[in-house]
């Protein structure tokens, strides 16, 4: 899975373009920092690592997460339970300790501690949401 790393302060924030689905909660969160229309579009010299950390834990789908950071890898204790939650017309989120198998592939153990599923089955991006539920219109609980 491509994955970037922008370092800040002592963390890293680590980016995977494949799980995202545009929820937007970074751009317009912390749009100093995020900023879509720019190279690169993540500007960690933007803002504080602390407001950093606080609006990366917002991303539902794990494509931002923090490495190196000890409160946030407390936050996800190895037993922690694993949480499957509906977003309202929208993708199933996984949260927990998670592993990814496609097909006959090998099991490739994630570094995020969530990922978004599609559930309207028009993901171009499947198994991931990829936003695609908005233009289909997808409605359910
Ligand atoms: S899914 Fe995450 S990375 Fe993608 S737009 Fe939403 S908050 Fe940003
Ligand atoms: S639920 Fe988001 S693309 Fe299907």
């Amino acid at each position: 899975m491509l994955t970037r790393k922008y370092e800040k302060d002592g963390i890293k924030v680590v980016w995977k373009p494949e799980l995202c689905y545009h929820s937007e909660n970074c751009t317009k969160g912390l749009p100093e920092v995020f900023k879509p229309n720019e190279k690169p579009w993540i500007q960690v010299d933007e803002a504080s690592r602390e407001r950093i950390v606080s609006q990366v834990k917002k991303c539902p789908s794990g494509a931002l997460s923090i490495e190196g950071d000890s409160n946030t890898e407390k936050e996800s204790p190895q037993e922690a339970l694993t949480l499957i939650e509906t977003v309202k017309n929208g993708p199933v989120l996984v949260k927990g300790n998670l592993g990814l198998k496609i097909g006959d592939g090998e099991t490739d153990r994630l570094s995020q501690d969530r990922i978004a599923l599609c559930r309207c089955g028009s993901s171009r991006k499947k198994p991931f949401c990829d936003g695609s539920h908005t233009e289909v219109d997808f409605k359910a609980d």
